[in-house]
């Protein structure tokens, strides 16, 4: 869909006016054109971390950051977290419609008939040290598969298609064969009787010599947290993968940066931080004052971890339904986990605290994904993984949209702020 013009905005430079139009987006978003500011002015525009960039159009995802609205496609998440399987959110993502019946019985066929890897890249888990954290395996192995399955034509659809059936099938198992290699375990295979979280959960918790019966429960809080994480329109990440296809390069390539991107404990290593910040105030005594005081000091670069949002000045819909869902699980599992009310308590207090209230900081979709993701027995350096596992389909709508609308390539300007042109001293002269 295009943008539809929609009104002029003048900007006044060295006493010259010039006008630019002014695009309208579905939901209301307006944008200004800049695209020949600097060929008219000679000016660029410095707009530090895209605050107010829009860096594409897209049909994809749309947000409400002020109201805490989050749809896929026009549905809202919280609709297709109740109504529909992961597999399903991924088709309508990639495909732009949810699937018929049949449709989705075909996809899952064919996401299963992808399901294993070349048992070559089998050995590359063999070589990476005991301790390597699984993001690193993960974006390795993505990028990978471009070796394995290199019969890729970005301009052919049916080739397409078939890629982006490998990488979402493939990722998953990949994924698992990584976690087992990190306890030591041999892998296990994904099973063509499986549904798509059902078959990521035996090749997590089976082994050669115990078959883990599958918990129905998790299977639908997987189902779920895949479903929230799976896009969320311009994040880090999905530019990053945008940016890195505007190059030219394949689908594989573009993804492994993507999950390098993730990584980060701004963004989707966040979850990982969480859990790990609420141990330490476990291990502490349990008291969230002396977290929450070094959160607001402007001194210390510490961030209370699973709060705040670029988009959302209201509480992310996402952290609504892990919050939800992490209790469903705590109860299936007859447990009583302390963290879960250490991490209640934070939230309450921060809150109710005017240093986050004046700048909305509300908790943000890594809060209680991580201690669901705990209490299904997921350790906690796979979480960003599962992140990863959940935006895929994301990403990969998001680069189909690009390579199909002849994107230029990313290229920032900058404001230069070294030295002057200066003359080399030579080496002997130099002090
Ligand atoms: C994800 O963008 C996406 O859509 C990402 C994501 C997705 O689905 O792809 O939603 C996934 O990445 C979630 C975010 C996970 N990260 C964290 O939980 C880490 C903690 N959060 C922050 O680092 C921060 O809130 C960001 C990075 C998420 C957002 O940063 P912004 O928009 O650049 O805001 P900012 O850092 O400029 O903060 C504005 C003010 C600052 O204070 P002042 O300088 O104005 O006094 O709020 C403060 C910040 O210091 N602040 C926090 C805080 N987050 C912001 N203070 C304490 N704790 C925090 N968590």
């Amino acid at each position: 869909m295009k943008m539809e013009k929609n009104g002029t905005a003048e900007i006044r430079v060295d006493g010259k006016t010039l006008t630019y139009p002014v695009y309208e987006g579905t939901e209301g978003e307006r944008a200004i054109d800049i695209s020949k500011l600097r060929k008219e002015t000679g000016l660029i525009t410095y707009d530090s971390g895209f605050m107010n960039t829009g860096s594409c159009a897209s049909d994809i995802t749309f947000i409400d950051g002020e109201k805490g609205i989050l749809r896929y496609r026009g549905y809202d998440v919280a609709d297709l977290a109740e109504k529909c399987e992961f597999i399903e959110v991924a088709y309508l993502l990639v495909h732009g419609s949810l699937p018929t019946a049949v449709q989705k019985d075909r996809y899952s066929q064919l996401l299963n008939q992808h399901s294993m890897i070349h048992e070559d890249m089998k050995d590359f888990f063999s070589n990476y040290p005991e301790h390597s954290h699984p993001m690193a395996i993960l974006s390795a192995m993505a990028v990978s598969l471009s070796s394995f399955y290199p019969e890729l034509g970005q301009d052919v659809k049916e080739d397409l298609d078939m890629t982006v059936t490998r990488l979402i099938s493939k990722l998953r198992t990949i994924a698992a064969f990584s976690y087992k290699k990190s306890i030591g375990e041999p892998t296990i295979y994904p099973r063509h009787d499986l549904k798509y979280c059902e078959n990521f959960l035996n090749m997590m918790f089976s082994s050669p010599v115990r078959k883990e019966p599958i918990n129905p429960v998790m299977a639908d809080a997987l189902n779920k947290l895949l479903i929230i994480h799976a896009d969320h329109e311009q994040n880090c990440s999905t530019s990053v993968v945008r940016g890195v296809g505007s190059s030219g390069i394949n689908l594989y390539a573009s993804i492994a940066a993507g999950i390098c991107a993730l990584w980060g404990p701004r963004h989707g290593g966040a979850n990982q931080h969480v859990i790990e910040m609420l141990e330490e105030i476990y291990r502490e005594g349990g008291d969230v004052s002396k977290v929450i005081e070094r959160a607001k000091n402007p001194r210390s670069p510490f961030r209370l971890m699973g709060f705040g949002h670029r988009v959302y000045k209201s509480y992310d819909p996402r952290a609504k339904i892990a919050k939800e869902l992490c209790k469903k699980v705590i109860a299936a599992t007859n447990t009583k986990d302390p963290l879960l009310d250490i991490a209640q308590e934070l939230e309450e207090r921060a809150l109710n605290d005017s240093y986050f209230q004046e700048r909305n900081l509300y908790p943000n979709v890594d809060f209680y994904t991580g201690l669901t993701y705990r209490e299904m027995g997921i350790p906690t350096n796979m979480f960003t993984v599962m992140f990863a596992i959940g935006r895929l389909p994301g990403w990969i709508a998001q680069w189909l949209e690009m390579n199909n609308s002849e994107t230029p390539i990313a290229r920032p300007r900058q404001v230069y702020t070294g030295p002057n042109l200066r003359k080399v001293t030579p080496i002997a002269k130099r002090k």
